[in-house]
């Protein structure tokens, strides 16, 4: 632990795929939601859109879309995150933007106690994602982020050091 939060945050946060049998309550949704409106965007375009999915028979049908279907399962809220081409003003700044808001998310989250994974494989079905939730024309999926209360398990991960992934010329 150093004694800088955001620091701390970044490293502690870890990919959640196991979760408790807990409710999330909207409150609680709705903030980490609005951390993830803090991410900045191109020309503050802010082009995400959510769509918010609990337990239920949605949730259950999303989760067949996906080979990790066993996680959206698990999870008690799923936030599917959409790029509307309608705020759209340029596609590669835009989809930065989008994975910046992800990204604010999953640290809001887990600074809250929870804890979630950032699902890319389910993308592959976008538009019967889509379909399903009868999103509007406009939305286009880039993420599912699974949510709820961690269980209590050890997870690690590791990454190349930051010499390793820097160029010198
Ligand atoms: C674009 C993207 C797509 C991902 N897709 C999946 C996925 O479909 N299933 C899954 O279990 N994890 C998925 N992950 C999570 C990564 O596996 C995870 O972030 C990585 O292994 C590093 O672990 P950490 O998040 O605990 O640091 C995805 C992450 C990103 C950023």
């Amino acid at each position: 632990m150093s004694d800088n939060q955001v620091l701390d945050a970044i490293h502690a946060r870890r990919s959640v795929r196991e979760f408790e049998d807990r409710d999330v309550p909207d409150e609680i949704i709705e903030k980490i939601i609005e951390a993830g409106t803090w991410a900045p965007s191109g020309l503050n375009n802010q082009p995400w859109r959510f769509i918010v999915v609990k337990k239920g028979e949605k949730k259950g049908a999303l989760a067949k879309l996906t080979h990790y279907g066993h996680i959206i399962e698990s999870a008690p809220v799923c936030i599917l995150v959409f790029l509307d081409a309608k705020a759209s003003y340029d596609r590669t700044k835009d989809i930065m933007a989008i994975g910046a808001c992800n990204q604010n998310i999953l640290l809001g989250a887990h600074s809250l106690g929870l804890g979630g994974v950032w699902l890319g494989e389910i993308l592959k079905k976008k538009s019967d994602v889509k379909e399903l939730l009868q999103a509007p024309a406009s939305y286009e999926l880039m993420a599912v982020l699974a949510l709820g209360y961690p269980t209590q398990k050890k997870r690690t991960s590791s990454r190349k050091d930051a010499r390793g992934v820097t160029f010198n010329p």
